[in-house]
């Protein structure tokens, strides 16, 4: 440690902090978490009264606004949403120029950047009603840009929003309808009609996910907001950074890894892979950087997954390959000594899977839940008058 505050008097101490594992790099009044004693709050609000409690658009407004809507504001809110969730038809062309099973993360970075094409809200931020518009307008674009990415990916014809539904059951719409809007197949009989218990299901996974203060995608929305871009361009470089396995794409990573897995009785040899340090083989679902405890978001969703097994029908062949994972690693000092258990990720493909979202969905549904704590964290940064342009320094070690 270094003190070269003589030479730039406001940055205090010189620290190397590969990782930033213990540097703060802003103050936050958004989302308070306490790694040891598993605790995760909103605004003050602990998780577990937020997640299947309050829809997922009021707990969107509680992080962007610091409060919880009253009923009018909620349905106004609900009402604007659906409005605003169509994309202009330029999007729509963007997607074809990106090739068939292109990644729904690739086509959605694109499209979000995109968006900043469209829209010069930025220009006058100071003006509060084009704020909040700017960040509601991303806010409910953001299920349809996920939606036609994956529909896009496998060449079926586009769904476009349908404002008759609430922002999470019009994602599951515009992912599963046939094409034309009908949810019923006469010829064969299939029928993709959307259940409530779907709907909230999927509502509390996307508040479950909302906001986790300053995670690598988080931090990179600060530090690309902090050049002054435009917001949307900060938007996108959080779901790039959130794409990374080490991050928001171990949902998707745990999935392949349960089937891998294939049988109950496979799970000793994966454990020991895990362990060996000799290979690189990580167990995806285990580990985080705050929680060296449980986490409260993986326990609220094994809930779920409790609750749901029946109504759902969930695929209890994976069930039990988890459960085998789980408690083969909970019984391990390797794990134990380390502080690794399950995450978030862990818990959600199982309960996705039984939703019918295809696997390369997990993570861009990870993008639909996260976008409000990306958004309350911009404008927190936009409002803060000591913020600076994200700058960190170096320990040079080169010739
Ligand atoms: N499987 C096996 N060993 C692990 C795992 C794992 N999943 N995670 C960490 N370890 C080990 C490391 O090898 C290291 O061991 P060592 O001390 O003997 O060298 C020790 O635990 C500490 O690991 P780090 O990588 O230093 O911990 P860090 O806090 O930097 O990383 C991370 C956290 C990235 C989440 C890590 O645990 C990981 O890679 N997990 C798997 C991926 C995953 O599930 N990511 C989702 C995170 S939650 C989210 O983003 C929503």
């Amino acid at each position: 440690v270094v003190d070269i505050s003589t030479f730039y008097k406001d940055s205090g101490m010189f620290t190397f902090d590969p990782g930033y594992t213990s540097t703060a790099a802003c103050e936050s009044k958004i989302t308070f978490i306490d790694g040891e004693n598993s605790e995760l709050k909103y605004r003050g609000i602990d998780i577990a009264d937020l997640a299947g409690k309050h829809s997922f658009l009021d707990v969107s407004y509680l992080l962007m606004n610091g409060e919880l809507p009253t009923a009018e504001v909620s349905k106004n809110l609900d009402l604007e949403i659906r409005h605003r969730s169509f994309v202009d038809e330029g999007i729509i062309r963007l997607f074809d120029a990106l090739p068939d099973r292109a990644h729904p993360m690739a086509t959605m970075g694109a499209a979000t950047m995109a968006l900043s094409a469209y829209y010069k809200d930025h220009l006058h931020l100071e003006d509060e009603e084009a704020f909040k518009t700017m960040q509601n307008r991303i806010l409910a674009k953001m299920p349809t840009i996920a939606a036609m990415a994956y529909r896009n990916s496998i060449g079926t014809p586009l769904i476009y929003p349908d404002v008759d539904r609430y922002f999470t059951e019009n994602f599951l719409y515009m992912l599963r309808a046939y094409p034309g809007g009908k949810m019923k197949h006469l010829a064969d009989g299939s029928n993709q009609e959307i259940t409530q218990i779907e709907v909230d299901a999927l509502d509390a996974i996307f508040t479950l996910h909302a906001d986790h203060e300053q995670n690598a995608s988080t931090t990179t929305v600060r530090n690309v907001g902090s050049t002054q871009a435009h917001p949307y361009v900060a938007i996108a470089s959080g779901i790039s950074a959130l794409w990374g396995s080490a991050h928001g794409g171990a949902n998707e990573k745990v999935m392949d890894q349960l089937k891998m897995i294939g049988d109950v009785k496979n799970v000793p040899s994966y454990i020991a892979k895990a362990k060996d340090k000799n290979d690189p083989f990580r167990l995806m679902g285990f580990g985080h950087r705050v929680y060296k405890n449980r986490d409260p978001r993986a326990e609220t969703l094994k809930g779920l997954q409790d609750k749901l097994r029946e109504s759902l029908n969930l695929d209890s062949k994976l069930l039990d390959i988890a459960k085998a994972v789980e408690e083969a690693a909970l019984s391990d000092n390797y794990f134990k000594e380390r502080g690794l258990y399950p995450n978030i990720d862990f818990y959600s493909g199982v309960i996705l899977t039984a939703l019918k979202i295809p696997v390369e969905m997990f993570t861009p549904i990870f993008v639909i839940g996260r976008t409000p704590g990306w958004i309350a964290q911009w404008a927190e940064l936009k409002r803060d008058p000591k913020h600076k342009i994200a700058r960190p320094r170096q320990l040079y070690t080169g010739k």
